[in-house]
C-alpha cells in the first residue's frame, strides 16, 4: 500500500504535487482557515505532512497515529512541539540555507526603507503633497559607515552582517550564545545584548523563537537603545514584545522600526503600527521571492521523499529520532 502524504498551508508547485504523487498518495488541504476538526480528519492515515505556517499542536497531531515525518517548509520550526515529536518518534525536517540569502535581503530592504523613509514618502508623493522641495523634517538617515547591531548571528544573521560590511561599510557588533569564528573576516564584534543594544544605530533580530527568546526584547530593553536607533524584526513576531515596542516608537525612544514579523499574524487591520509613518510593515515575506520558495519547496519534498522511504533526511531538526529509529531497526534484525 502507497504511503499516504498531506500537503497543507502553504502551496506547493503543481510539479513537486505531481512527482509526489508518483510515489505516494497526495492529499493537498490549501485553505487558509482550515477547522481543526477538519484538518485532524485528513490528516488521520497520513504517514508525512508537508507544509508550513500552520500551528500543528499535539492535540491535532494526536488524530495522526501513523505520522513519521512533518517536513516543514520553512527555515523556523516554533510551529512544532520538538518534545512531542520527539517522544512520538515523529521526524522533523526543515528548509535552511536555501532562504539565507533572500531573507538577508529583505532585512536589508527594511533597513534602507526606514532609514530613507521610502514608504512614507512614496505615500506622501501619491497623495498629491509633493508641491515644492521637501525640507529638512522629511529628511532620511544615513545607513553606510553606520553601527549594525545583529541579535542572533547565524546564516541569516551572518549574511546579513556580510551586506553591511561589504556593502555600507558599516561596523558590525552581534550579540549570541557564542562567539563565531567567521565573525572575523567582517571584523564583527561580539558583544553583550545590552551593549549591542546601547550603541547600534541599527539593530536586526534574527534569533529563532525558543523558550529564551521568547519576547527577549521588551521595555526594558528599548529603554537601553539610542534614540535614534531602527530596529528591524525579520525573526519572528514573539521574541519581540509588541506592546513594548508600540510604546518605544510612540515616545520616541527609538527612531523607526521596520518588521517583517508580528506577535500575530495576520496582523490586526487596528494595529497601531499601522498608523505610524516612520514604522515600515511587510506580511512576512522573509523568503518569499519565486526563486526561493520554489528551492524551499523543492528541499522540503526531497526531506520528506527520502524520510518516507527510511532514508535519512538531510534536514533533520530532531536527529535523535532517527537515530533511536535505526537502532531499533538494528536490533530487530538480530
Ligand atoms: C521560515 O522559513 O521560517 C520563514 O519565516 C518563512 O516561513
Amino acid at each position: 500500500m502507497r504511503k499516504q502524504i498531506v500537503a497543507f498551508g502553504r502551496e506547493l508547485p503543481e510539479s513537486l504535487v505531481d512527482s509526489l504523487q508518483n510515489e505516494f498518495e497526495v492529499t493537498v488541504i490549501f485553505q487558509p482557515k482550515l477547522e481543526k476538526a477538519a484538518f485532524a480528519k485528513a490528516i488521520q492515515n497520513a504517514h508525512g505532512l508537508i507544509g508550513a505556517g500552520v500551528k500543528l499542536e499535539p492535540e491535532l497531531l494526536d488524530a495522526a497515529r501513523r505520522l513519521e515525518i512533518i517536513s516543514s517548509v520553512s527555515v523556523g520550526y516554533d510551529n512544532y512541539d520538538l518534545e512531542y515529536l520527539n517522544r512520538r518518534g515523529i521526524l522533523l525536517t526543515n528548509t535552511p540555507d536555501v532562504l539565507t540569502e533572500t531573507t538577508a535581503d529583505m532585512a536589508f530592504a527594511l533597513v534602507m526603507a526606514t532609514a530613507r523613509r521610502v514608504v512614507e514618502l512614496a505615500e506622501y508623493i501619491k497623495e498629491g503633497r509633493w508641491q515644492q522641495n521637501i525640507d529638512r523634517s522629511l529628511f532620511g538617515t544615513d545607513v553606510h559607515g553606520k553601527r549594525l547591531g545583529i541579535i542572533g548571528y547565524g546564516r541569516i544573521g551572518q549574511a546579513i552582517a556580510r551586506r553591511g560590511h561589504f556593502g555600507f561599510d558599516m561596523q558590525i557588533a552581534y550579540w549570541n550564545r557564542r562567539p563565531k569564528a567567521e565573525a572575523e573576516t567582517l571584523k564583527a564584534r561580539f558583544c553583550h545584548l545590552d551593549e549591542l543594544l546601547r550603541e547600534a544605530d541599527f539593530l536586526c533580530v534574527t534569533v529563532p523563537l525558543t523558550a529564551e527568546t521568547d519576547h527577549l526584547i521588551g521595555s526594558r530593553e528599548f529603554a537601553l537603545m539610542q534614540p535614534n536607533a531602527i530596529f528591524i524584526n525579520i525573526a519572528r513576531g514573539r521574541v519581540v514584545d509588541e506592546k513594548a515596542l508600540i510604546s518605544a516608537l510612540r515616545h520616541g525612544q527609538i527612531r523607526a522600526a521596520g518588521l517583517d514579523v508580528f506577535e500575530r499574524e495576520p496582523l490586526a487591520a487596528d494595529s497601531p503600527l499601522l498608523t505610524m509613518s516612520n514604522v515600515v510593515v511587510t506580511p512576512h515575506i522573509g523568503s518569499a521571492t519565486q526563486e526561493t520558495r520554489r528551492a524551499m519547496a523543492e528541499l522540503a519534498v526531497k526531506n520528506l521523499s527520502a524520510g518516507l522511504r527510511g532514508e535519512r533526511p538531510a534536514d533533520l531538526v530532531n536527529p535523535s529520532v532517527w537515530e533511536s529509529s535505526r537502532q531499533g531497526f538494528a536490533s530487530q534484525k538480530l
